[in-house]
């Protein structure tokens, strides 16, 4: 799997405002900033979102084999469009997880993913059925990589003993680095697996907020990307990239101004001093 080094994520892409054109303009103008990863996921919007997605690459020939397409599934949600779901649940079964590859790849107009992950842990993961699962998707060609998201160390390596996974989609920004504490990097350095890492920006907190946290957090962000000419956004990305897991952050923005932002902290080099001023901010005191 060859993640660019930024990703970018449609989840909030019902709120952008855009229409078929717009989203494939935008997808051609992130693919002109180096970010060909887009992350995806069947419940987005209310299963709405990779329709929107599947209009747009219809309006713009050849565009979708320009990029690579993650795709998620696994969360049911209680909604019109699954007349068939009860209750909230997460379900990692060969039929559940068969069935919505097949809804997504029919809505976003494609044959295939590059990834798929599964999006939340399912307590009654049975990994010898899910293993199998990946194997058929794979064979069919429906899908080409596998990985994880929002799973403990413990989950990822319970699977990756009956399929290769590329990678674990977790939480993780200045605001929120339960990551670096529970293993969960540490395991996706000791088996060469790129995290992918959602709200980088704490899902924009780190820009707007007004809690003491972000408050000393984006000080100091401030203060490091004055010092090079950067935006507070970019320094944040550049901070997150710094760690050796080689993350792959996942952009929330429909901005292209904000994409921007973010494909420009490839460029940005980071110390292991000023890494540990923005840790120590968000922490609220200096290392033991
Ligand atoms: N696997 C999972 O469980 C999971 C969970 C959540 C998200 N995700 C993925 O991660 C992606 C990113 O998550 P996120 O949307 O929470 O990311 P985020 O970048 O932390 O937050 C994006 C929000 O921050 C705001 N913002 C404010 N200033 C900004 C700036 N300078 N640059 C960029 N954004 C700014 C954005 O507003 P504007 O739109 O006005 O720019 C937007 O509302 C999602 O799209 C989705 O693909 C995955």
């Amino acid at each position: 799997m060859n993640f660019s080094p930024v990703a970018a994520g449609t989840w909030r892409a019902g709120d952008w405002g855009l229409d078929a054109g717009g989203l494939a303009g935008w997808m051609s103008q992130a693919l002109d900033l180096g970010i060909t990863t887009f992350d995806h996921a069947d419940i987005y919007g209310g299963y709405a979102v990779e329709a929107m997605f599947g209009a747009a690459f219809a309006t713009s020939p050849g565009l979708r084999d320009r990029l690579q397409i993650v795709g998620k599934c696994g969360i049911k949600l209680v909604h019109s469009q699954r007349p068939g779901h009860a209750i909230k649940s997460y379900d990692s079964s060969r039929a559940h997880v068969l069935a919505s590859v097949d809804a997504s790849l029919q809505a976003l107009r494609t044959d295939r993913l590059d990834l798929l992950l599964i999006h939340r842990p399912d307590l009654l993961m049975d990994p010898e059925e899910l293993g199998e699962t990946f194997r058929e998707l794979l064979a069919a060609g429906k899908v080409l990589h596998f990985g994880l998201s929002n799973h403990t160390p413990g989950q990822l390596a319970l699977l990756r003993r009956r399929h290769p996974l590329v990678t674990n989609q977790i939480e993780f920004s200045p605001l929120q680095m339960r990551a670096l504490a529970d293993g969960t990097l540490e395991q996706c350095v000791d088996l060469g697996l790129r995290p992918m890492l959602w709200s980088p920006l704490a899902g924009g907190r780190l820009l707007t907020g007004t809690d003491e946290q972000a408050l000393r957090v984006r000080a100091v962000l401030q203060a490091l990307g004055d010092a090079r000419g950067v935006p507070v956004a970019t320094m944040a990305y550049a901070w997150l990239m710094r760690h050796p897991s080689r993350p792959v952050p996942i952009t929330g923005s429909g901005r292209l101004q904000a994409l921007r932002e973010a494909a420009a902290a490839v460029d940005v080099k980071i110390s292991a001093e000023d890494w540990y001023r923005v840790w120590q901010a968000s922490i609220g005191h200096q290392v033991p």
